[in-house]
């Protein structure tokens, strides 16, 4: 088999305002192509995991300890340059609850061109419309929501806003974290079928975090479990 894209091993991450571990000796793989449901009840350290695959753990209220590897870097010991160059790029993250913190002020086309500035600030307008279109084909949005601000968009709209926001750089490995907690049941299974076929299309790795086993049955190639 080849080498895991990212690899936790007896990874333990604590708060230093508390005195307990929130991740426990924690290892996992996840192979480049998969998509894979971590699952895990509330309050067990999935979004901490998150924020440690992101580098984005509180710099100065968290430590963590043990192996935690993308593609070869120790994330833990890697400095913020190395972390600002995966960040987004490589490794994307749909935060828990990022389709409630959309700027009010923003239309989604905005939102999602000053991320594209933030890369490449000569990025022509022409340039900009062609990579918004092709991220609202692949959240199966229609072109018009580009317009849209976000209390005018429902909240399966607003999961897929979240979802072409993360993919904006193209990454090879998305992050979802409970990107279908709090949609009614059709809803979730349409956004699922999106998150699929996204999958299909751009060959991404997903690590798919939920506490709703069922839920993450439903799309991942295999599942892991934080206890
Ligand atoms: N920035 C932080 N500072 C201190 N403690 C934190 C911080 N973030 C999370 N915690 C604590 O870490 C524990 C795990 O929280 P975390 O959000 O990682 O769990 P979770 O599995 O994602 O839960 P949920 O399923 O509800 O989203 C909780 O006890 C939480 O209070
Ligand atoms: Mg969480």
């Amino acid at each position: 088999m080849s080498d895991p894209l990212l690899h936790a091993q007896e990874l333990s991450i604590r708060y230093l305002d508390s005195a307990d571990y929130v991740v426990q000796n924690f290892s996992f793989d996840l192979y480049e192509g998969e998509i894979l449901c971590l699952r895990g009840r509330s309050g067990i350290g999935k979004t901490t995991l998150t924020a440690a695959i992101m580098g984005m753990l509180p710099v100065t209220n968290a430590c963590a300890e043990g192996t935690l590897c993308y593609r070869g870097l120790d994330l833990i010991r890697a400095d913020e340059r190395q972390l600002r160059a995966l960040r987004w790029h490589e490794i994307a993250l749909v935060p828990q609850s990022s389709m409630n913190a959309f700027n009010p002020v923003y239309t989604m086309s905005k939102t999602l061109r000053e991320m594209m500035k933030l890369e490449n600030r000569a990025i022509t307008k022409s340039e900009m419309q062609r990579r918004e279109e092709r991220l609202m084909e692949l959240v199966h949005l229609d072109r018009s929501v580009l317009g849209c601000y976000a209390h005018e968009m429902s909240g399966g709209m607003k999961q897929r806003a979240a979802i072409a926001l993360a993919m904006v750089y193209s990454p090879r490995l998305l992050i979802l974290d409970e990107a279908t907690t709090g949609l009614d049941i059709k809803v979730q299974a349409d956004v699922l079928g999106t998150i699929l076929q996204l999958k299909q299309e751009t060959g991404m790795t997903i690590l798919f975090i939920s506490h709703d086993a069922e839920l993450g049955d439903k799309i991942s190639d295999r599942r892991v479990e934080m206890r």
